[in-house]
């Protein structure tokens, strides 16, 4: 089935967030290690961003890497970093040449010294796309992301930059990791798993949840397309009526 022939162009949502799941069990369903599903998920990421930009999304978040997968072997989160780098390294050029723009939510700083170098270098080369953004998510946790804007938000009314009545729902946003970047419409978990994982727990207070049984490595843009076709038959009410919404 064709789903992108399916979808309509003028209602394309404008964030679309990925929890990329299901790795390793891809990779233990193929007798192979767990790198082999990474390595095999980084083909599934090119596809996804191919078709992101095909649909004209404006902004595309990809799970790449939870402050708690710091906890997974050491083995296993060196070779990560090292795909990392060496995807990006890779990229770089593929980015530039779709009008793709790089960037990062999450602590840069915690990760290997070469995999922030490599980070900084493709943000910097593509910040001028005007395309897609591309955002990774990399030791990243959303509650750390809160409590961190609370704190900055906490200093600045112990400093009297700001008064405890200014603190508001929409500038709270421009205090977390996302400040520029729209909260997503939609929010995607592959692998038949059912959990946010701490993942954008503000952002996503109104998208829409969708959930596919294939692990990530078997994940392509039409699987994306099949997703938005869902996004798009349901009806998003924020809390109204539907007669509400028809008038
Ligand atoms: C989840 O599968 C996947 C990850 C924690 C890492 C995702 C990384 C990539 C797809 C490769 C590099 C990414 C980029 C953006 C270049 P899992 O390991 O949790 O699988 P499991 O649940 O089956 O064990």
């Amino acid at each position: 089935m064709d789903y992108k022939s399916q979808i309509n162009t003028s209602e394309v949502p404008g964030h679309i967030a990925i929890i990329m799941d299901g790795n390793g069990r891809w990779a233990k369903e193929h007798g192979k290690p767990r790198i082999f599903g990474h390595k095999n998920g980084v083909l599934s990421v090119r596809s996804v961003v191919e078709g992101a930009g095909e649909i004209g999304l404006k902004y595309l978040t990809l799970y790449a890497f939870s402050t708690e997968n710091w906890k997974r072997p050491k083995v296993e989160v060196a070779a990560l970093m090292q795909l990392l780098v060496a995807t990006i390294s890779n990229e770089v050029a593929a980015l530039n040449k779709n009008n793709v723009r790089l960037l990062t939510i999450g602590d840069l700083k915690s990760l290997p010294g070469n995999c922030e170098k490599e980070l900084q270098k493709a943000m910097d080369k593509t910040k001028n796309n005007t395309g897609l953004s591309l955002v990774l998510a990399l030791s990243y946790s959303s509650k750390s992301e809160i409590v961190n804007a609370v704190k900055k938000i906490a200093k600045e009314v112990s400093e009297n930059k700001i008064d405890v009545e200014d603190i508001t729902d929409n500038m709270f946003n421009n205090y977390l990791d996302t400040a520029l970047i729209q909260d997503p419409e939609l929010l995607i978990r592959t692998s038949g798993e059912y959990r946010l994982s701490n993942f954008l727990l503000w952002q996503i207070a109104y998208s829409e949840l969708y959930f596919s049984d294939k692990f990530w490595p078997d994940f392509t843009k039409e699987d994306l397309f099949k997703a938005v076709v869902d996004y798009q038959s349901r009806e998003r009410r924020f809390g109204m009526t539907s007669e509400q919404l028809s008038n």
